[in-house]
């Protein structure tokens, strides 16, 4: 803490009485100040006079998340949610301490109309792209700033090892290293040097730790991961996001091995303060405190679970929809149970992030700043960017794609109009249903293949509902009239719980349309929008060409379109591993033992598309790996090059991907583990010669005795089609 910060957080914690420091650690929704009930407010949204003066003067609330429900604001609106609170909150406060505003910016400032929405995070991980995604955090960061908000809920550090959990699509995937990079990369397009700087915003990592692995594959269902796991897999991310300087985190709603971590003092104080050496906020997510006692059952009492949560270690509960945190802490302090240092010590975190943000100086937006680059062509540009480079090309049988533009085609399915099916969740509202009505204006899959080709070219057809059959009678006598048919399938919006699933195949319907439309014998190019990896074995071997969108956002229409019809070369690579059987979920860097045949039992690892996959539309030659040293300490750096050549016909990008093997452990060894990365364009013709520098550290694993640890032996470096080998051998 700067000096200066560190003396302005003394002098007004000084003066604070129990209450109001409890009031500072308490995060209640906006619907808790405004006319109607908190998930039912009235509409349009109107502010309570006497629930504001009850939430932030009576009980000194120090902070506020959300929107109405189901009402995305305009900025001006905005403006006048954050000024009305925060002129309360100072003006007619004892201490006028402003209030610190939170919003889901997950993927844009998601909950502004007329914002500049961006693929969501797993799309971003396909860019495998680090500078894009720097460029989305700050862009995000800019146009929530300009919506009079200083703090976004982004990014998710989250490892997603579970393909049928519903949220898959808010992570960087299933490899710790992809997640670690890009998290990075956002957290300093979000936060910049200074956060309190006009375009720019605190981030919070999410959701601290393990939250990507429920057994049940259901949101928020038991944990199980031995230490060592979680070291080695789900820590790396968040630890990487928070060297590059996250001010917060939020914490895990689930339990892990029957501890929810939201009581686990291990996780949050242990590990998170005392030897992780984080110092920002620990913001719960929502009403897990009360979750203690109602769902996890680890307290008898919801006073009992507040005491459990605040000894773990946390300093904000977003309570969200009462006031009984306050009244519950205040009690505990009185009576002695918790010590009035503790309460300053999240107190002293919580003022100085206001502090930092400068919200003392400028509680709504800062002077002088126009933001005319809200929603601008530039930034609008910057999302397609993301989005193109997101987009993955999984199949192409006899380079079905690109298509000729004077073909024919029939648009079948019901996700070719679905604007939901472009953003996902977190998108004017938490499900993402408003899109409809939000983003009327935008382009959907369908009217971008029209835009591109014409309309006299394409027949239209919707075959069927996301799991419910249409007319295929009609659909199939369309396609018999053109000669190709571009098949849209996938999922709707969704988040969180709300999207539990318990069949990870596509619905019925559409692979029941999926198939008439490969019995016409027409080519056929599978489009696929989803947040998660819904199985297609049962005909993906039949369709010529499969593209898979992820969530792009709403300007990632005419961007599919562009690689359907060969303006844009596709480059975007799997950030997780494409599960071919519901029964076969493995990751990429999955045991040999998962891999080795028992006497013909055939389990082996095969998934429909591997972690990493994905086509372009020209042809990249890997040759000449050399290694300057093949036996090595650990102290020393693995350097190594190679040669990439575009050998085809137009300029693409690659991504070269570095996986490392041991070959034997103390540990057993996975079978590769991603070390490095980096995408390279290439015109025709052109060679490159590639350069990387690993430290040996790199390579270390966690033991049983969950110690990080590198051990002697020899590993296998693999790129492209190429493998050499190497030594570990201290002197
Ligand atoms: C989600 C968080 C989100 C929070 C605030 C929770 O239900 O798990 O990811 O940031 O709500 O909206």
């Amino acid at each position: 803490m700067s000096i200066e910060i560190n003396t302005l957080v003394n002098t007004l914690l000084e003066k604070m009485t129990i209450e109001e420091k409890v009031g500072q650690m308490t995060q209640v929704t906006l619907d808790m100040v405004l006319k109607g009930s908190v998930y039912e407010p009235e509409r349009p949204f109107a502010f309570d006079e006497e629930k504001l003066v009850d939430v932030l003067l009576r009980n000194h609330v120090g902070s506020i998340l959300n929107v109405p429900t189901s009402e995305a604001l305009t900025r001006q609106q905005w403006h006048y949610v954050v000024a009305t609170i925060q002129e309360k909150a100072m003006k007619e406060s004892r201490l006028g301490i402003p209030i610190l505003y939170g919003i889901d910016s997950i993927h844009g400032a998601s909950y502004t109309q007329g914002a500049t929405f961006f693929p969501h995070q797993i799309g971003l991980a396909a860019t495998w792209n680090p500078a894009i995604a720097k460029t989305q955090g700050a862009i995000t960061a800019y146009e929530t700033r300009a919506s009079s908000i200083p703090w976004v809920f982004a990014p998710v550090q989250d490892i997603a090892r579970i393909p049928s959990w519903s949220r898959i699509y808010e992570t960087f995937g299933e490899d710790p290293y992809l997640s670690g990079e890009m998290g990075k990369a956002m957290v300093s397009g979000f936060e910049g040097d200074d956060i309190s700087s006009f375009d720019k915003v605190a981030s919070c990592l999410k959701h601290f730790l393990g939250y990507g692995l429920p057994l049940s594959g259901k949101d928020r269902t038991p944990i199980w991961i031995p230490e060592h796991f979680l070291r080695e897999y789900f820590l790396p991310s968040f630890q990487a996001a928070m060297d590059a300087g996250a001010k917060t985190i939020m914490i895990n709603s689930g339990e892990i091995n029957g501890v929810p971590v939201h009581a686990n003092k291990e996780i949050l104080t242990t590990l998170l303060r005392d030897e992780l050496g984080f110092e920002g906020l620990a913001v719960t997510d929502w009403e897990d405190i009360k979750y203690l006692h109602t769902r996890h059952r680890v307290a008898a009492t919801h006073k009992d679970a507040v005491r459990m949560a605040i000894e773990a270690g946390v300093d904000m509960s977003m309570v969200p929809d009462d006031l009984s945190f306050c009244e519950h802490l205040i009690e505990l302090v009185n009576e002695g149970t918790i010590s009035e240092e503790r309460l300053d010590v999240s107190v002293r975190r919580i003022l100085k992030l206001k502090y930092e943000l400068g919200l003392f100086e400028n509680p709504v937006i800062k002077e002088g700043a126009n933001y005319d680059k809200f929603g601008s062509a530039e930034f609008l540009e910057k999302a397609k960017l993301a989005a193109s480079e997101s987009i993955t090309l999984l199949k192409n049988e006899e380079d079905l794609l690109p298509l000729a533009k004077d073909k024919k085609v029939l648009v079948t399915g019901w996700a070719a109009e679905s604007m939901p099916s472009l953003n996902g969740g977190w998108s004017y509202d938490w499900q993402g249903a408003t899109s409809v009505e939000f983003a009327k204006d935008k382009t959907n899959l369908l009217q971008a293949i029209e835009n591109e080709v014409g309309k006299s070219n394409v027949i239209f057809s919707e075959g069927c509902k996301y799991d419910e059959v249409g007319n295929l009678e009609d659909t199939i006598e369309k396609a018999a009239t053109v000669d190709h048919i571009i098949l849209c399938l996938g999922e709707n919006s969704y988040t969180e719980f709300m999207g539990n699933v318990n069949d990870l195949d596509l619905p019925e319907a559409q692979v029941e349309l999926a198939q008439a439309m490969i019995k016409t014998g027409k080519s056929v190019t599978l489009v696929l929008l989803e947040g998660r990896p819904r199985i297609i074995s049962e005909f993906a071997d039949k369709v010529g060409s499969i593209l898979l969108g992820y969530y792009p956002g709403q300007e990632g229409a005419s961007v599919i379109s562009d690689i359907i019809f060969g303006k844009t070369n596709p480059s975007g690579k799997l950030p997780y591993t494409y599960p071919r059987y519901s029964n076969a979920l493995m990751t990429y860097d999955h045991k040999h033992a998962e891999a080795v045949e028992l006497q013909g039992s055939e389990i082996p690892f095969n998934p429909q598309f591997e972690f990493g996959h994905g086509l372009s539309y020209t042809n990249f030659e890997y040759g000449s790996l050399l290694l300057e040293k093949t036996v090595l300490t650990e102290k020393e750096y693995l350097r190594f090059s190679f040669s990439l050549k575009n050998t085809g016909s137009r300029t693409g990008k690659e991504v070269v991907q570095i996986y490392i093997g041991d070959d034997y452990a103390s540990i057993t060894p996975s079978v590769k583990r991603l070390r490095a990365f980096r995408k390279i364009e290439l015109k025709v013709g052109e060679e490159q010669q590639v350069d990387f520098v690993i430290p040996m550290k790199r390579l270390a694993f966690v033991n049983a005795q969950n110690e990080w640890v590198l051990e002697e032996g020899t590993f296998k470096l693999m790129v492209g089609n190429l493998t050499a080998e190497f030594e570990l051998k201290n002197d």
